[in-house]
Parts: C-alpha cells; structure tokens; sequence
C-alpha cells in the first residue's frame, strides 16, 4: 500500500516553508502527501506559540487523534515547531499524549529524516536542542504554493520584544550567505512568478557578518537577476527599515510596492514597554517617506490591543494612529501572556473584556479605512498576476485582490490593468498591456 503523509501547518509563512521541508523529506523517503489525515501512515504537526489560541488548537487536533492512533498501532504522529522547542510544552506533549510517536523542536528540524527513521522502527523519539545551529544548506523543499516560491533570508530574531516568545523559540538571529540566497532564487526563475524573502526582520539582514551587508544590497542583487518575476518580503522592524531600503523598493519594478510593516501601538509609552525601539513618530515619518518615495505603495501592519498598563487613552492613539496611516488592511491581536516573555509579570494585566472591546473597535475602524483605500484605486492602474479562479482567468494584485478581465488573458502572466469597478471582495479591470522587464 502507499505510504501517505499529512503535515498540520500552525502560524506565520516561516512555518509554512518549514512545512515545504517536512515535505521534502517525506517525498524522499517515498511519502506521497494526501489531504485526508485519516489516509496517512505520518501525521505531522508544526505547531505555532504565538499566541495561548494557537496552543490550544494544536492540543485539540493531538487530542482528537487518540482513538484513530489506537485503531491504526503502526501510524507515526510527530509534533515539532515552536510550541515543542519549549521544554516546558514539549514535556507535557509527551505525557499527555504518550501516543505522539516523535517530538522536535525548531533548532532540530533538519534532524526530521533521522527521527523518521527511527520511529518507522517502532522507536518513540524525544529530541530538543538548547541552542540554535548553523543553518543548514541544501535541503529538499517541496514547494506547494504554485505562484509563490519562500526564501529564507535569515533565522531566529535578536530584537526581544516584552510580549513575544520568538526569540526564545528560534534564537539568535542567522543570516543565510548571499550566494546561497541569489544561488536558490535562480533556481526558482521561470518556475514561480513571484519570491518571497522571509526572515523574522528582514531589515537586519547581513548585520551578523559585521562587512557592510545590508538588506538593501541583498535587494539590488536580487532585483538585477534576469526574468519575469516579482519580490516580496516578510517581515519587517520598523527601527531597521532604512531609507536606503526604500529607495531600492522604489526604483526596481520587480520590487513589490505593497509593504508590511508592523507598528504593534501608537502610544509612545507602550511602545517603550513594549521595547521596539522606535517612536510614533519615527513610525509616522516611514509611513510618510514610503508614500513620498511610491505614492501607490499598499501598506499594512500589525496591532496588539491590550498590552499590559495599555489605558483608553493608550488605545486611542493607536486609533489615531490607524486614521493617519490609511492602511490598506491590518492584524489586530489582543495581547496573550507568553511564559518567559519579560510581559507575562508586568503590571497593569488587561482584561479579556477590555482586550475584546478594543480589538473590535480597532477591527471597525480599520474596515472603513479599508473599504476607502480599496475605493480609491478606481480609475488607477495596477499590475496584476493572472491565475486560474473558478475556472477562469483572472487577475491578483499585489496585495491579494481579485481582478476580474474585459479580455481573455495568459495564465501566470504579468498586466497592468486600469481599475474600472470596486466590489467588496474583487475589483474589475481593463487590460492596458502585459508587463515587460
Ligand atoms: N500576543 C499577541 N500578539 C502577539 N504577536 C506577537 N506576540 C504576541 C503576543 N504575545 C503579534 C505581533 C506580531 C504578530 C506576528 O503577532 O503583532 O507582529
Ligand atoms: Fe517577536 Fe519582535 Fe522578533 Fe518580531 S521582532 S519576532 S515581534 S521579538
């Protein structure tokens, strides 16, 4: 019988990438994936801990698999990411559900076709590693998104920020050599339209090698290589964020002009506790010298509500905040006690109520600075990436919107099309010309 595999994948695109490697392992080892779990002989969970919710809904799904693992002895479950790099989290996996066959942390991924091996020989392994490695070259990606194409640019973040476990769970930060990074999106030309550079701070690329390195070269280089393709990133720190960054994402049109750029409050005193190392006013004068440089750029960002000793008034300038800045869309979270995180003791612990109410009115508001951002490109033109939907093709901006063509089109093709209707899910659109680099 074939040998199936199903990989559960939790959290943000690094994980999902970290799942394409997973993947890659299981197809070596003569896996075929299935989207049915209850096919599988190998049930991967790659858990998240960014949040208690994300924890919880990883225990749930382990949980429900406890009848199908006694039904079917010989099936493999591992669980590995950021919830298990905990030691605390990874001991309590292993007695609370003692059906888990394998449990890994972050640092040990690449370990994954060992710990396979041993388990298929009936064996339970139980492996964490204290301490972040050197990153690991040449790894087998099965890559499953089929436009987009994830790069690592650098592992792990330095910054600590008081509420975020991150750099508990995936260490100091590592940045990936040069070569490897243009060597691997070579490879990728031609076969996936658009590279998505990931790191967990982009902006700090190269600073590790302490020659001059920066994100901005990095860039350039990559934005140089021939061929029709597109670049992202994520994610970015807004105290890395240089204006020499800008001004590359500015002048290359492979560059993609919509931009995340997490600010997490408006309030001065919160962003000091929150320890982000910049102000309202340092964040409001990116936002500025973004639109200055790309008057057309989409921007987005992140919000957490109710960090501890957060007040009304707190809040509001965070609503302030998100008045100013005309995001085209944002995450809004409530913040969520991490064990270790210097947040977890803090006073002035906010309540779930108060968390609930802020999110929503932050959620309300954005929703109609959305909609008149989306408004207002009517009559503008865009690029869009052609793909099949529901049987058509279409196109998809930058940033995610649906647009429907007057004309017929070539599938994973660039366009520039003239907006001619907003809708609230897709905007509809003439085509003026396919894009030439
Ligand atoms: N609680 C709530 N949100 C968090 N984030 C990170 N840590 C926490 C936490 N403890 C959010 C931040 C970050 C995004 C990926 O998750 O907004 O940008
Ligand atoms: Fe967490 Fe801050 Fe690092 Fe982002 S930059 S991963 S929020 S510590």
């Amino acid at each position: 019988m074939e040998k199936c595999y199903h990989i559960h994948t939790y959290g943000c695109q690094m994980n999902v990438h970290e799942s394409e490697k997973l993947a890659g392992v299981l197809n070596k080892l003569g896996y075929t994936e299935t989207p049915d779990e209850k096919q599988a002989s190998v049930i991967v969970f790659n858990t998240c801990c960014i949040r208690e919710s994300a924890e919880q809904h990883v225990y749930g799904n382990i949980g429900a698999l406890k009848q199908h693992k006694k039904q079917n002895p010989e099936l493999i479950i591992a669980v590995c990411g950021c919830m298990s790099q905990q030691k605390a989290t990874a001991d309590n996996i292993k007695a609370k559900y003692p059906f888990v066959n394998i449990v890994f942390g972050t640092h040990n991924i690449h370990m994954f076709e060992e710990y396979l091996k041993e388990a298929e020989k009936e064996k339970h392994v139980f492996a964490l590693w204290e301490k972040e490695q050197e990153i690991v070259e040449n790894t087998s990606v099965y890559r499953t998104s089929d436009n987009n194409a994830w790069v690592n640019i650098t592992y792990g973040c330095n910054n600590f920020c008081t509420y975020c476990i991150v750099p508990f769970v995936r260490g100091r930060e590592r940045s990936r050599k040069a070569a490897d990074i243009i060597n691997e999106v070579k490879g990728l030309i031609g076969k996936y339209k658009t590279i998505t550079l990931l790191g967990q701070n982009v902006n700090s690329y190269g600073k590790d090698f302490g020659d001059g390195t920066d994100f901005a070269g990095l860039l350039e280089d990559l934005a140089k290589l021939e061929g029709d393709f597109r670049i992202k990133f994520l994610t970015s720190h807004p105290k890395d964020l240089s204006q020499k960054v800008i001004n590359v994402i500015a002048k290359n049109n492979k560059m993609s002009k919509t931009i995340h750029l997490p600010v997490q409050s408006g309030s001065n005193k919160i962003l000091k506790l929150m320890n982000r190392s910049y102000t309202r006013e340092h964040y409001i004068s990116l936002i500025d010298s973004i639109k200055k440089a790309m008057p057309d750029a989409v921007i987005t960002t992140d919000i957490i509500v109710g960090f501890p000793g957060e007040t009304d008034s707190d809040f509001e300038e965070t609503m302030d905040l998100l008045r100013y800045c005309n995001f085209a869309g944002i995450f809004a979270f409530m913040y969520s006690k991490r064990r270790g995180t210097p947040a977890e003791i803090m006073d002035g612990q906010v309540s779930i109520e108060t968390k609930r109410k802020r999110v929503n009115a932050a959620l309300d508001l954005q929703r109609k600075i959305s909609a008149e951002v989306m408004q207002s490109f009517l009559g503008k033109t865009l690029e869009v990436l052609t793909e099949m939907f529901n049987g058509k093709v279409v196109g998809r901006t930058e940033f995610g919107k649906l647009v429907d063509l007057d004309k017929e089109a070539e599938q994973g093709s660039f366009y520039e099309v003239e907006i001619t209707k907003i809708l609230s899910k897709k905007f509809a659109g003439k085509i003026l010309n396919k894009r030439v680099l």
